[in-house]
């Protein structure tokens, strides 16, 4: 089978080193970690846009390209495609869009309201106890939440995105949610318009700097398994909220093929929905596909084809992620163009894979950074402890001016793994 992966980043290479186990992947525009010989695997990256790429399935990364449609466009094509049309991405493109969905089947998520008058949203916020969260409801790559322990700093940020001027028109609609405390899941289910299957949970981690403070990223690490979340917690998270809602979409007359990702918090009170997102989670896939065994590309193909036979397996060795970054990262501008070094030596400590997110090759054919999240060392070990241990091994060895990362990724799940 030939696989078209729709995306750039470090989910997509983490796609196209899973997908390569079994099929020969094509990745637009892809990145310079996905190429020929990478791996050993049959990889490659190309400038054409996907409706030129003949392949047998495209799986699309990104959330933009899917509020924007691609699926539908391709499907008009006759192609078969892993990833929702627009009609289902619009869980992702509407925060606002999501929490009607969710109230509407009873979905456990935080209290809320919708609001685009200053005003209503202020009065709204004074009834809650605080922590206080304000989202955008449109699409702001991960940055457009704020969770605030003061009241007038989440007054400030809802006059801020209201006039459009943090986060543009995503902004001019906000979702405002009490504060919820627990450890964070995330559950990517693989869907078929009817039915979902799990894979193996992760926990992220989104606050840019150790022990959660700073602002929050795109996601700078991730671990799996999940020692808070047994098996029977992901099956409540299938049955309470993912099965619920692809059942509310069905029921609108929409086939959602794709990934179906809920981000939860593990409250007192149960897994409650934070979001769903409608596409794989990054850097999620970066721990999740490398404990998956057996034939990705058939099983996304399945679920592409409406008719998901399979159940996904996964190995018993645990899987964590270290996201290294640029200068700056997540306030813009980041530190590009600077030379990377020392990757093949990260990549030769055992149960490495380093995948690219933000990289180039420039003009004298040297790689740089290029983008916020730069480079995504994914390690696997017998024990999450020895997973964290040897990616931290591998990103000791990487070096650019500016490097930063967090030096907390999966330490406190691995205490509790030997507790
Ligand atoms: P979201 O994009 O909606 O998942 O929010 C991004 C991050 O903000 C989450 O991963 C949480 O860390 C935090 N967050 C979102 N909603 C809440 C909430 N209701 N209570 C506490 N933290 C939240
Ligand atoms: N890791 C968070 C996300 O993919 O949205």
């Amino acid at each position: 089978m030939r696989v078209c992966v729709v995306g750039s980043g470090g989910r997509e290479h983490a796609l196209a080193h899973a997908l390569g186990r079994t099929a020969e992947v094509v990745a637009t525009p892809g990145n310079p970690g996905i190429a020929p010989g990478e791996h050993g695997l049959a990889l490659s990256s190309t400038s054409a846009p996907p409706e030129e790429v003949d392949a047998d399935l495209y799986v699309i990364g990104p959330e933009g390209p899917l509020v924007d449609g691609l699926a539908d466009r391709l499907r008009a094509l006759g192609r078969r495609v892993f990833g929702p049309g627009a009609d289902g991405a619009h869980l992702e493109g509407s925060k606002a869009w999501m929490k009607h969905v969710l109230d509407e089947v009873g979905v456990p998520t935080a209290r809320h309201g919708v609001f685009t008058e200053v005003e209503a949203a202020v009065h709204f916020l004074r009834t809650l106890p605080g922590p206080y969260v304000v989202k955008t409801d449109g699409l702001a790559a991960g940055k457009g939440v704020l969770v605030a322990q003061e009241l007038e700093e989440a007054v400030d940020d809802v006059r801020a995105k209201l006039s459009g001027t943090s986060f543009g028109e995503a902004g001019r609609r906000v979702v405002i949610e009490e504060g919820l405390s627990g450890p964070e899941l995330s559950v990517l289910a693989v869907c078929d318009g009817r039915r979902a299957v799990a894979l193996a949970p992760a926990q992220d981690f989104k606050r840019a700097g150790d022990g959660d403070q700073g602002p929050n990223t795109g996601g700078v690490g991730a671990y799996s398994p999940v020692p808070a979340a047994p098996p029977e917690v992901v099956e409540q998270v299938m049955d309470r909220a993912v099965e619920p809602t692809l059942a509310a979409l069905a029921g609108r007359g929409i086939d959602y093929r794709g990934v179906l990702y809920a981000g939860l918090m593990l409250t007192a009170e149960g897994p409650k929905v934070l979001e769903f997102n409608v596409r794989f989670g990054d850097p999620e896939t970066q721990v999740v596909l490398p404990r998956t065994v057996g034939d990705l590309a058939g099983l996304l193909a399945e679920a592409a084809d409406g008719r998901l036979r399979s159940e996904p397996a996964f190995c018993s060795d645990a899987a964590a992620t270290v996201v290294c970054c640029a200068r700056n990262y997540p306030i813009a501008p980041y530190g590009t163009g600077e030379p990377i070094s020392g990757l093949d030596e990260a990549a030769s400590v055992p149960g490495v894979v380093v995948f690219h997110a933000g990289t180039a090759v420039d003009g004298h054919g040297r790689l740089v950074t290029a983008g916020g999240r730069v480079l995504d060392v994914t390690a696997l070990a017998p024990s999450l402890g020895e997973a964290r241990a040897r990616a931290y091994d591998a990103v000791g060895r990487l070096r650019w001016p500016g490097i930063q990362y967090r030096k907390d990724i999966a330490e406190a799940a691995s205490a509790r793994e030997v507790a």
